[in-house]
């Protein structure tokens, strides 16, 4: 299938040209990492385009920026609306990734950020298919920890957190795995560098608290309601590392990579070393719902056309 090629992104409440969208080298997001970001989806599924939890991520959108008192001088019906015009002003007519972000600008090299500090908005989309082989993935255990409440909040999603995000994909790769998985400050797992991640043992779903470091997935919130749907209930609580080796499934939840199953860890098969049964269960909800077939989950789903 023929890529649309994106015209527009938005800019501060207009829509331009990608040429046309730029900031100063003094911008302080550049220097300091004082960005805010968003992903989404949109699922083409022939007739229309369905954004998946829109309203969800804007909640989350605004939320991050509240921590590092960076503002976004839009409100939330206005960020929500530019996104599905942005997907309309470019015709998207094919499955997509939408990146919102806003990002303090011209400050000099003040750290005293405040709400009255200068910011702009912007949100950008491409094409996007999979992110990783359906079939199942390697990781790696990092020696980098991930970042923690008590330094640099991982639940506020800022450009800036993804410095650790890199280093242990960089590890990870470097050793031949497709991803990583990092502990927690405390040693327990806590997620991958931008997915969280769920244990499956003797048909019992765990998963690490947002107090192991794990970022409030939206793609985890909504597995755990598909899956209890399905009749598995799912526990937050502290995984000490070793379990991940016991485990009979593991998988990773997140907007870019929706529900990749992890076959080996640091070498070892997860299970049967295949793609297991629960997460291939949850799996097929998952896209029937973001396609639109499932009418249950109809409230997940914007409609773009
Ligand atoms: C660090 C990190 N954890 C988890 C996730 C998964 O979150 P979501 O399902 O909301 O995309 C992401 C992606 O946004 C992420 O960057």
């Amino acid at each position: 299938m023929k890529s649309f090629a994106p015209k527009f992104v938005w800019f501060d409440g207009r829509y331009v040209r990608d040429s046309e969208a730029n900031v100063s080298v003094m911008t302080h997001a550049i220097h300091y990492g004082t960005s805010v970001f968003e992903g989404l989806r949109g699922y083409w599924n022939s007739k229309n385009l369905n954004i998946f939890r829109l309203e969800d991520h804007v909640k989350r959108f605004r939320n991050s920026g509240k921590v590092y008192s960076i503002t976004l001088r839009f409100t939330d019906r206005q960020i929500s609306d530019a996104i599905t015009a942005l997907c309309r002003k470019n015709n998207a007519r094919q499955s997509c990734y939408i990146r919102p972000f806003y990002f303090v600008g011209r400050y000099g090299i003040n750290l005293h950020v405040t709400e009255k500090s200068p910011t702009h908005a912007a949100i950008v989309m491409f094409p996007f298919g999979d992110l990783f082989n359906r079939n199942g993935i390697s990781a790696g255990i990092s020696s980098w920890r991930r970042i923690n409440d008590s330094s640099t909040p991982p639940l506020a999603k800022m450009g800036g957190n993804y410095l650790n995000s890199i280093l242990a994909t960089q590890e990870g790769k470097r050793n031949g795995y497709d991803e990583a998985i990092l502990l927690d400050h405390l040693g327990n797992i806590s997620e991958a560098p931008g997915e969280n991640i769920f244990l499956v043992r003797d048909g019992k779903m765990i998963t690490p608290p947002s107090s192991s470091s794990a970022l409030e997935g939206i793609t985890r919130s909504s597995v755990i309601e598909i899956a209890r749907d399905l009749g598995y209930d799912t526990v937050e609580r502290e995984i000490p590392r070793t379990e991940i080796y016991f485990s009979d499934e593991v998988f990773l939840t997140g907007t870019a990579a929706e529900i990749t199953p992890i076959t080996s860890v640091d070498g070892k098969p997860v299970g049967n070393g295949k793609a297991g049964r629960i997460t291939q269960k949850i799996r097929n909800v998952y896209s029937d719902i973001a396609m639109g077939r499932n009418k249950k989950y109809s409230r997940w789903i914007t409609p773009v056309y």
